[in-house]
């Protein structure tokens, strides 16, 4: 990487804040990430300068702002490795992305008595799409579940991928403990039981590298936001042959061929599966973000996050009163670190070092079944981007070492 880091936060306007007049230190990167001023340029530019609706006019503008859509249409496909730029498909987010799967796959595909198998440290959006089309379908839903730190391990596989199996679903890194889980080999599993395996990939995709067709996935989904990008855009990656089947998700503008009046036929991929007038501002700075971790290399980016995720960990290790959850080192784990102060519920610990500029995550994460399955209420996490440094850690670690002080407890 040939650009510093104090090089790299001045790209980020926000991150020169004062919050409750301290400096911010913002730790809640997996729920989403800062814009570099890049991007919030970028769509800047898009709106002064091309602004209008894409693939629908043949006037000057119109033709710049699809170039700046399937631009970035192309940057993902590069991005993920993906075949063709037909198997990449803009959705508003990656829950929306899982329920196209579901209401499109899902819904036509899956037959009574199938086997969805998804595992218990499985983010709601992972998790509610499949109990409805299980429910709806009356297939079942079968629970890869965790050891203690939140692993799944081998033998759940051969216990719950079957030749029933026709779906399993899974977060490559969770958002809870960081387990980055062995997708490869889950892959390469569930494939030989003829099962299709959809990755979440919200909290890997921005923090290092996938490659679709090395790991063979079937479907990828990810969100523009925790990459950099704005709200408001996510991205469902599916084989060609299996997009090509799936009936459109939504009906309506742009994702026809032609409409009769009793009957229509459909647009080719992807934009069948894009309906309506789409979210181009987000798209472009999605475009934006991709060059940004390109020109940063995800290498680089994987390698920050490792060094920032042993540093905080080896330091909240040192503090008695402090439960960490998940794995204790950085092997095959991500920059996502769930805590517990003893005797203090986690939206008091969020409270009180708030006071000191530093923003983290408090409550069950969306991942209610997981925090029963691990019998925890719910947990405090700090979550890291490339743009934190060690010293940020340090500021954090301060001020969680005041939050019993605050709270009236004898010191340990
Ligand atoms: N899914 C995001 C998180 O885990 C919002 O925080």
């Amino acid at each position: 990487m040939n650009r510093t880091i104090e090089q790299i936060r001045e790209d980020f306007p926000i991150l020169s804040q004062n919050i409750n007049d301290r400096p911010l230190v913002y730790l809640d990167n997996a729920a989403t990430t800062h814009r570099p001023k890049q991007v919030i340029e970028a769509i800047e530019r898009y709106y002064k300068e091309i602004n209008a609706n894409p693939h629908r006019g043949a006037h000057k503008l119109s033709i710049l702002s699809t170039e700046a859509y399937e631009g970035t249409r192309e940057k993902v496909r590069a991005f993920i490795n993906a075949n063709s730029t037909k198997e990449i498909v803009f959705t508003k987010n990656t829950t929306e992305a899982l329920n196209l799967i579901a209401y499109s796959y899902g819904m036509n595909f899956i037959e009574e008595g199938d086997e969805i198998a998804i595992s218990i440290a499985e983010h709601h959006s992972n998790l509610i799409p499949w109990q409805q089309v299980a429910s709806a379908k009356k297939a079942i839903l079968k629970y890869l579940y965790t050891d203690s730190e939140g692993r799944i391990p081998c033998s759940e596989l051969r216990d719950k991928i079957g030749p029933k199996t026709k779906l399993v679903s899974i977060a490559h890194m969770t958002n809870t403990f960081g387990i980055i889980n062995p997708v490869k080999e889950i892959i390469n599993y569930a494939h030989d039981m003829g099962a299709l395996v959809i990755l979440d990939g919200a909290q890997s995709v921005p923090h290092r590298k996938v490659d679709v067709q090395k790991l063979d996935a079937d479907f990828l989904v990810f969100s523009g936001h925790k990459m950099m990008a704005p709200m408001g855009v996510g991205v469902l990656y599916g084989k060609e042959e299996i997009l090509e089947k799936m009936p459109p998700f939504l009906y309506g503008g742009d994702m026809i061929e032609y409409v009769w009046e009793q009957k229509s036929t459909f647009a080719e991929l992807p934009f069948k599966l894009e309906a309506g007038t789409q979210n181009v501002e987000a798209v472009v700075g999605l475009g934006a973000a991709i060059d940004y971790i390109n020109e940063t290399g995800i290498e680089n980016i994987e390698a920050i996050e490792e060094e920032l995720t042993t540093y905080a960990l080896d330091k909240l290790k040192e503090i008695p009163y402090v439960t960490l959850y998940g794995p204790k080192d950085t092997l095959n784990r991500g920059g996502v670190i769930s805590f517990n102060i003893e005797g203090v519920h986690p939206h008091d610990v969020a409270s009180i070092v708030d006071t000191y500029g530093v923003a983290l995550r408090a409550g069950h994460h969306c991942a209610q079944p997981f925090m029963k399955y691990m019998k925890i209420n719910s947990t405090s996490r700090i979550s890291f981007y490339f743009y934190n440094t060690k010293e940020e850690i340090d500021v954090f670690i301060e001020s969680i070492k005041n939050v019993r002080k605050w709270l009236g407890y004898e010191p340990k």
